[in-house]
């Protein structure tokens, strides 16, 4: 089992990063440790190379890399466990990547709805790395031979994408050896795939919704948690007492699922519970349930981002394991490719 996942050190680590993917790395993490078999691993990493896509200031850039460090560990995610770099430290990615684009069609890029998203009306002003991001995204998982990729729903198409262009560089490059890759599987949870803004309960929860107030991010204190359940929208009805009933109720459906993520129910557990109440009753539990398991994570965020030197140092370490780690992918695909290194 080789387990790859990356997130981008943009902005802070949210309840939807952490409900729809990061606690996966922690539970795969905990697996393979437990399981303790001969290859398997780990890898996350902080996408830095990714962040560069959008207009950005360096400097967040920077800092934000050592936060998400800082943000991951307080999560769990244990550096003597899994390999956690960042992809600007291991050039093997951005060298994959290149290899990769004459494999990539311009048509399977075209397709991909993240593009179109970010870019929006602005296609001519999008940077070309916007566009070619998903190729960058298949050399990071590629290049490991990852076999579990844990994301949230918003990262599906991107791991169908990196699923052709491996078959096709096999195909194509490998008709007489082995194949180069392996073919990477998504693990995206059931529940919380796609956790939702607490103001606009049709948009995903996002570190780039300029509103602090759409978000709850995992470095907030018990009285903002509080805080930002009791203002988030709802509506006046009171809770059904099964699915069903929260259908054309976008904002009640993202608080249940959030509730229901939180505690391991089903949604209809929840309502079970909570059904025929109205949201005066349903958001402080809400609440309660989140400040319960985030207030430690927040506390070890917070201690841990001071410690500046420990964290460039456990980068520093995941780094030169993952240069180790991608070194004979990356020889196979140059190999494949019939391009000549000495
Ligand atoms: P990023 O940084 O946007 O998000 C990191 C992870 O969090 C998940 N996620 C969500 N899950 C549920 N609800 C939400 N509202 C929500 N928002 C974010 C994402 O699905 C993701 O799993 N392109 C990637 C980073 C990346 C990557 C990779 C991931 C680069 N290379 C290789 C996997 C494998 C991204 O921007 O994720």
């Amino acid at each position: 089992m080789r387990v790859v996942s990356g997130i981008q050190p943009t902005g802070n680590l949210h309840l939807g990063n952490y409900l729809g993917a990061i606690r996966n790395w922690v539970r795969l993490q905990d697996e393979v440790v437990a399981a303790s078999q001969e290859g398997s691993q780990c890898l996350f990493f902080l996408a830095d190379l990714h962040a560069i896509s959008m207009p950005y200031n360096p400097e967040d850039l920077r800092a934000g890399t050592l936060e998400m460090t800082a943000a991951l560990v307080a999560c769990g995610i244990d550096p003597d466990k899994s390999v956690l770099f960042n992809q600007a430290q291991v050039p093997a990615h951005a060298e994959l990547q290149w290899l990769l684009s004459g494999t990539a069609r311009m048509g399977w890029l075209n397709r991909m709805t993240q593009f179109k998203d970010k870019s929006g009306q602005n296609r001519e002003g999008a940077s070309i790395a916007l566009f070619t991001y998903p190729v960058l995204q298949a050399a990071d998982v590629l290049l490991y031979q990852a076999t579990h990729v844990p994301v949230g729903e918003d990262q599906k198409q991107h791991l169908e994408l990196a699923r052709d262009i491996a078959q096709k560089f096999n195909n194509d490059f490998c008709a007489d050896g082995a194949p180069v890759f392996t073919l990477p599987d998504p693990i995206v949870p059931r529940e919380a795939a796609r956790i939702m803004s607490l103001r606009d309960g049709m948009s995903k929860m996002s570190k780039s919704d300029p509103s602090e107030r759409s978000r709850i991010n995992l470095s907030d204190d018990a009285d903002t948690i509080m805080k930002a359940v009791k203002k988030a929208k709802s509506d006046a009805e009171p809770l059904p007492s099964e699915q069903a009933g929260l259908a054309g109720r976008p904002e009640a459906l993202n608080l249940v699922t959030i509730y229901a993520a939180m505690t391991g129910e089903t949604i209809d557990q929840v309502l079970a519970t909570y059904g025929g109440e109205g949201f005066g009753r349903f958001k402080p539990a809400l609440g309660e349930v989140l400040v319960e398991t985030l207030s430690p994570i927040s506390q070890r965020f917070n201690e841990l981002k001071q410690d500046r030197e420990s964290l460039d140092a456990i980068l520093a370490r995941g780094a030169a394991k993952a240069r180790e780690l991608g070194g004979k992918t990356l020889n196979s695909a140059y190999e494949a490719l019939g391009l000549v290194r000495g």
